[in-house]
């Protein structure tokens, strides 16, 4: 049984997107203090709009793959009382945010060097600069979890051909960035075990966020469930993850895809 959150304050980058926002709702309902972080902008506004008069949230701007705003992010939500014994990697740039809505995607041949770097800037430079801040500031002076969120296409490559005439493709140095953040975790766990502080990679899967009816049949002939997650069977695996039931677990992958990775 998932035990009670309101021991915990727990940290998330990335909060105003679709999961992330999940999270943050699951986690209050569950008791916890949740730190939000995002970029400024629509989300973080969005997320201020929605939770900002729940006392046991707050809001901070970050930029994850900002060295100098990573180094003061524990020191600023410490000064407000708010130092997290739990946190989430769950910043990262996804498909269309890389491209801008609307805008086409490139075939691998024509992937930039820019677009490449700035994906491994964010999604796994942003997990590595968290996790060292964490060690500097947290690690150690009491028990503590990392959550670091990967994906299906971590450990598993995708059925290009689902992605066919889509508006939005799978892109290389995404999965890249994925399965590279659980080498991260793994390196970490037992690094950090001695010191009383969990790590862990959760793998969403394929996530309903109002794709249309080719694109949810494609894809859902490839998962067990055969249909695509909501939002909430994500989150309700990550408040487990998050809380001290999880606390014998360290350097694993929980893949969370309706048994996408399971054929
Ligand atoms: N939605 C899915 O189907 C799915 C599936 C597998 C894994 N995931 C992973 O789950 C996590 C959350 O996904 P989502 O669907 O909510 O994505 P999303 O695109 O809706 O949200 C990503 C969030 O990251 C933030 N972000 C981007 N660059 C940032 C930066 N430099 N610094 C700080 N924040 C930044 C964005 O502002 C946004 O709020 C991601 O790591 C994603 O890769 C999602």
């Amino acid at each position: 049984m998932t035990k009670s959150l309101d021991n915990r304050t727990i940290f998330i980058t990335g909060s105003g997107g679709v999961l992330g926002t999940t999270y943050v709702r699951n986690m209050l309902q569950a008791g916890a203090r949740v730190v939000a972080t995002d970029l400024l902008g629509a989300r973080a506004d969005a997320l201020q709009e929605s939770f900002g008069e729940n006392l046991n949230f707050a809001f901070y701007d970050l930029d994850v793959a900002d060295e100098d705003q990573v180094k003061e992010i524990f020191k600023r939500v410490a000064a407000d009382g708010h130092l997290p014994n739990v946190v989430l990697n769950n910043a990262a740039i996804t498909g269309e945010m890389l491209m801008g809505v609307g805008k086409s995607f490139p075939d691998f041949a024509n992937t930039s060097l820019e677009d490449w770097e700035k994906t491994i800037r964010v999604n796994l430079t942003g997990a590595f600069l968290i996790a060292r801040q964490m060690d500097i500031d947290i690690v150690g002076r009491y028990p503590a979890a990392l959550v670091n969120v990967a994906s299906m296409y971590a450990l598993n490559g995708p059925h290009h051909e689902i992605y066919k005439d889509m508006p939005f493709k799978s892109f290389s140095a995404y999965s890249s960035t994925k399965a590279g953040i659980h080498g991260l975790t793994l390196w970490l766990a037992g690094y950090w075990a001695e010191r009383g502080c969990t790590v862990n990679t959760i793998a969403p899967g394929a996530v309903f966020n109002g794709h249309s009816d080719e694109f949810q049949n494609r894809v859902s002939k490839l998962i067990m469930a055969g249909r695509m997650a909501e939002p909430q069977e994500i989150a309700d695996v990550m408040l487990f993850l998050c809380s001290e039931g999880a606390g014998y677990m360290t350097g694993q992958m929980v893949n969370v895809d309706g048994g996408f990775s399971g054929w």
